[in-house]
């Protein structure tokens, strides 16, 4: 089944066309890579998904949701870990999961063992009851990653997901998310490390101003790689240089 499926998915900001008509879809259980040099639409396109931006035209569907039509069903299928993580400042770590688990409606004592959980293996316990202001850069990733998963999702949007956070805790995420396809449900995720696409991803996009320039499975794009280092490829699809097809 397909879990996500990006629908001509256009953004115009101004004059500058941010996304242009991108359509893609991601199978459940797998984990989707979107891949792109600074500016090229990655945070545009996944905030068009969990509807926080009104396509300019396009739509998306989640879990057969769609985001314009029944944009808070299709919220409830999602887990998101925006790219500024969106954290709420004057609540503490804790706070921040028990009030956003609350919201989702959560039942309290498996919101209270989630939070547990979470803030264990994420290694955030001694931070619990800190206002999140006062966390560094990757706490606070951490913290937004623990509430993107709290409730368990069937689909989680992950914006540069291991930004920022140390060997170890980017470890554990990348287990964590790894878990989370295998148990059938699905990931979106964006980021600049190839080595962490390479181990993690099942499909990939590759986007460059806006437009979708491959898609495929990672074994695909090793194929068309050949003996390349999979960042020369990447370096080449950016910039449109033609490459024998993969399929
Ligand atoms: N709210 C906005 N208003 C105007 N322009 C915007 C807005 N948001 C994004 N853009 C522009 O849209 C383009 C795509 O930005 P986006 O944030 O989607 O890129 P990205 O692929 O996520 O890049 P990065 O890897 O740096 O995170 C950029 O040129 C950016 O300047
Ligand atoms: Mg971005």
């Amino acid at each position: 089944m397909v879990a996500v499926e990006a629908i001509s998915l256009t953004k115009a900001f101004g004059d500058l066309l941010a996304v242009r008509e991108l359509s893609f879809k991601v199978e459940e259980g797998t984990i989707f890579g979107l891949l792109g040099p600074n500016g090229a639409g990655k945070t545009t396109t996944l905030r068009m998904i969990y509807g926080v931006l009104k396509p300019t035209s396009g739509t998306a569907k989640v879990m057969g949701v769609d985001v314009r039509e029944n944009p808070i069903e299709a919220k409830r299928k999602m887990g998101v870990l925006p790219e500024d993580t969106g954290v709420y400042p004057r609540l503490t770590t804790e706070e921040n999961l028990v009030y956003f688990g609350k919201l989702r409606g959560m039942d309290e004592r498996k919101l209270r063992k989630r939070v547990e959980e979470l803030l264990e293996v994420l290694n955030l316990t001694e931070k619990r009851f800190i206002i999140a202001d006062k966390l560094s850069r990757g706490q606070k990733q951490k913290l937004a990653f623990a509430r993107a998963i709290l409730d368990e999702p069937p689909v989680l949007l992950l914006d540069e997901p291991t930004l920022g956070v140390d060997v170890m805790s980017a470890r554990e995420i990348r287990k964590m998310i790894e878990e989370y396809a295998s148990s059938g449900k699905t990931v979106i995720l964006s980021t600049h490390n190839m080595w962490e696409v390479e181990r993690l991803c099942d499909r990939i996009a590759i986007i460059s101003e806006g437009t979708l320039r491959y898609e495929g499975s990672k074994e695909d794009l090793k194929r068309v790689a050949g003996r390349r280092e999979f960042e020369d490829i990447f370096v080449r699809l950016v910039r449109g240089e033609v490459i024998e097809k993969a399929v």
